[in-house]
């Protein structure tokens, strides 16, 4: 079974060529650089970037795998969530040559890309097992089984966890995402240089938006020589801080997911799994509570098309091929 994959939910553009669970070949064009002057993703200049970058994307991923499309058995495309001038690039475009080629077509949740980045490379978790999906644009808690049956035990009620790392990053003047650097400076901080806010809700639901509040008042009460000399001395301790704040919470949500559901797997996935720290902590959480850790290598946290081939396959597999009529869907739900 030979797959093309295509991303373009958000800010990349992305296509993959997937062989019989292998990643022939993975493109993604980031324009993170495009959107870092404005602190953030213009949904209007992502989707016309995307359009420009479509077909040289795939053109690339073909070419790396050496493939010729003719050989396709399949196209899978993201159709939501997302920004919808994005999404509906990457539809359109895969629905075109889906038809051109008269191969399926597979529309796949971007979260459920994520989730299903974790069977990329073996070890596969077994089934059911606990995900945490945490990027940019979301933070849910799945339980996840055979056969595409998700349950949604909590999600964030304000900011994903990564946005509140891009968001924070902002505050202290760093680049867009955020999230990498604050990873950087924290490897040489001490994170107990400040004791920000850690939101536990009563259920599993996740809050993010305090902890941005609480660094935004945590600058704006000093004068401006001590916030600069504050942000030149102790930027490494800061962003220490405010990463073990982050991942105190999501370690926590997930141990608690993990005594309700029983479940003897956990994987944590999407852009925000590629902190090193909460890597760490989640390696320590398997060895404390005898389960099963799955991280995705880092070049699959991040928005990739390699994930969506991957989910597109497993349902292939299982004959959910989507209608030509497939449509984007921004508000998508797991
Ligand atoms: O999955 P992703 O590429 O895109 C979305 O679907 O949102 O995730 C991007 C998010 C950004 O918020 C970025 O700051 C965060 O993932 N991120 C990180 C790290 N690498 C990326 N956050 C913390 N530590 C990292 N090393
Ligand atoms: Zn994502």
């Amino acid at each position: 079974m030979l797959l093309l994959g295509i991303e373009s939910s958000c800010d990349d553009t992305a296509a993959a060529v997937w062989e019989d669970g292998t990643v022939r070949a993975s493109v993604v064009s980031s324009q993170a650089d495009l959107h870092e002057e404005y602190g953030g993703v213009v949904p209007e200049l992502a989707s016309r970037n995307h359009q420009r970058l479509i077909v040289p994307v795939v053109q690339q991923a073909l070419t790396e795998a050496g493939v010729d499309a003719e050989a396709l058995d399949a196209v899978a495309v993201t159709y939501g969530p997302g920004l919808p001038g994005s999404l509906l690039v990457g539809v359109s475009f895969a629905k075109a040559f889906a038809r051109g080629l008269n191969v399926p077509l597979i529309g796949v949740n971007h979260l459920e890309g994520h989730v299903y980045s974790v069977d990329l490379e073996p070890p596969r978790p077994d089934r059911p097992f606990v995900c945490l999906v945490a990027s940019g644009g979301h933070t849910e808690l799945v339980h996840v089984d055979e056969g595409f049956r998700h349950e949604v035990l909590g999600r964030t009620r304000d900011d994903a966890a990564g946005e509140a790392f891009d968001k924070v990053a902002q505050l202290f003047g760093l680049g867009y995402p955020g999230g990498p650097d604050i990873d950087r400076h924290a490897e040489s901080g001490d994170p107990t240089f400040h004791d920000f806010p850690r939101s536990r809700l009563d259920d599993l639901d996740f809050s993010f938006s305090g902890l941005k509040t609480s660094v935004l008042y945590f600058l704006r009460d000093r004068s401006d020589a001590e916030r600069e000399r504050l942000l030149d001395d102790h930027l490494d301790d800061l962003c220490a801080a405010v990463q073990a704040a982050v991942v105190d919470v999501l370690v926590d949500a997930v141990r608690r997911a993990l005594d309700e559901t029983e479940a003897e797997e956990v994987a944590v996935v999407g852009g925000v799994a590629a902190n090193s720290e909460l890597r760490r902590r989640m390696e320590g959480l398997g060895h404390d509570e005898g389960v099963g850790v799955s991280t995705p290598d880092l070049a699959y946290c991040m928005d990739n098309a390699a994930m969506i081939a991957q989910a597109g396959a497993q349902r292939l597999a299982a004959g959910h091929a989507s209608p030509r009529t497939l449509d984007a869907d921004s508000n998508l739900q797991l």
